[in-house]
């Protein structure tokens, strides 16, 4: 039975962590929340210093109170963002850039914005706020290092990278230069899975004793083989740094970071790729709590992904962006849950997805650039799950250098 609404195809109710994981306070994300339901009546921009000091670009995008976007990767995903682009008045896509031609001129064509191939050289010859990346998992960080050494706010899809080193560099970089720095965890901007995390925060559940995902989603080998950089260590990772790194942020936004793999088990099972298909590990995370994560994607059709918390006092159960059960002993908490979420994860198809947490995230980005202010995903936090795939990575012996 359906107990509350669904996880509405619409707008912003977003909310999130801003400083690192769960350190933001929730009267401080509802205030935010605030602003982007109202957004529209916010003041003018704040604009980062761009090299070469482009004033007239400054002043007509004051007066417009629009983010312009340099946009890179026009595949799958980003052809979902382009879609939200459109929607999200205070924000304009001038630019866009992919390596196939086709791509960048159908995006192109689709925004109005002007064609490039080249990243670099759409930072060089276009005037812009800031660059939204959906390009290869691999290739996020430097891309992102790119953007802002050409005074860009970055956004970035998820995994922030697969490499530690560089994803460090990039923080370092928004650090020196207070560009905003924000990656796309979409599952954390769901209103029941923000309160569900703000409670097991407060310690509603008690001591934290167990927290574990399960991933069981299908990818068939077409996947694999339609893109040379999938199931790569270096571009992509396997399930966990592609399907399953949604879970490792979700378990670790929620219940902390991990502080030592002490079992891990990978495997590539009945696929043509050099990353697991299949794997299994058991954690403790700093808390002292521990947990098990399983990910596969040779499991047919895609299984509702499932996320589950308990401690001395209560348990509950996500599947994405949906809480599935909320329990605390003796006390009656409504967080509208519901028993199964929408097949909106991509657990069958990796395009089946739904934008809802896309839209709220990427408004909060253009926001948080407008009103100066941190956004609700930004990169310090979205490292800490790529912490834990490399140490579920290393623990079992992958040999390949994939961060440190
Ligand atoms: N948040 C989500 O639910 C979600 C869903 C799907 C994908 N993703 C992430 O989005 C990213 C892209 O995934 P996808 O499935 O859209 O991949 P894709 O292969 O469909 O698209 C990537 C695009 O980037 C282009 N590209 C590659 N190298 C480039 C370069 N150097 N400069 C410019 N363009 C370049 C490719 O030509 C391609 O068009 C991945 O990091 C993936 O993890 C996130």
């Amino acid at each position: 039975m359906n107990k509350g609404r669904p996880f509405r195809a619409a707008l912003p109710y977003c909310a999130g962590p801003s400083r690192g994981q769960g350190r933001i306070v929730w009267q401080e994300v509802t205030a935010v929340l605030e602003k982007v339901e109202l957004a529209g009546g916010l003041p003018g921009p704040h604009r980062p210093e761009i090299p070469g000091g482009e004033t007239t670009r400054r002043e007509r995008d004051v007066a417009d109170s629009v983010t312009t976007i340099g946009f890179v990767g026009c595949g799958g995903i980003g052809m979902h963002h382009l879609k939200i682009w459109q929607q999200i008045e205070q924000a304009r896509v001038v630019a866009v850039c992919d390596i196939i031609p086709e791509r960048a001129q159908k995006a192109a064509d689709m925004m109005g914005a002007r064609p490039y191939t080249d990243m670099a050289e759409m930072l060089r010859s276009e005037q812009f706020d800031a660059v939204d990346i959906c390009t290869p998992s691999g290739l996020h960080a430097q891309q992102g290092i790119m953007a802002m050494e050409a005074g860009r706010h970055v956004l970035v899809e998820k995994p922030i990278d697969i490499d530690l080193v560089k994803i460090d560099r990039l923080i370092e970089l928004a650090d020196k230069t207070g560009l905003k720095l924000a990656c796309i965890f979409q599952y954390r901007f769901s209103p029941q899975i923000q309160k569900a995390n703000q409670l097991i925060r407060e310690g509603k559940l008690g001591r934290i004793i167990s927290c574990s995902t399960y991933v069981k989603w299908w990818r068939a080998q077409e996947y694999y083989s339609a893109d040379a950089w999938r199931g790569t260590y270096a571009l992509d990772g396997g399930v966990l740094g592609n399907q399953g790194i949604h879970s490792l942020d979700q378990l670790t936004w929620m219940a902390g970071p991990v502080a030592e793999v002490e079992y891990a088990h990978l495997d590539t099972i009945e696929r043509q790729i050099e990353a697991e298909t299949f794997a299994i590990a058991v954690v403790r995370f700093e808390s002292g709590a521990r947990g098990v994560i399983e990910a596969t994607t040779n499991c047919y059709p895609g299984m509702p992904t499932r996320t589950q918390i308990f401690g001395t006092k209560g348990s509950a159960e996500f599947d994405g962006h949906t809480v599935v059960k909320f329990s605390v002993l003796g006390e009656e908490i409504d967080l509208q849950t519901q028993e199964e979420g929408q097949e909106t994860d991509g657990r069958s198809d990796p395009m089946a997805i739904g934008l809802a947490g896309h839209h709220a995230q990427m408004l909060d980005f253009v926001l948080a650039i407008q009103e100066d202010r941190p956004v609700l995903c930004d990169g310090r936090s979205a490292r800490v799950p790529v912490e834990c795939l490399n140490k579920i990575y290393r623990k079992a012996g992958v040999k390949q250098k994939i961060g440190t």
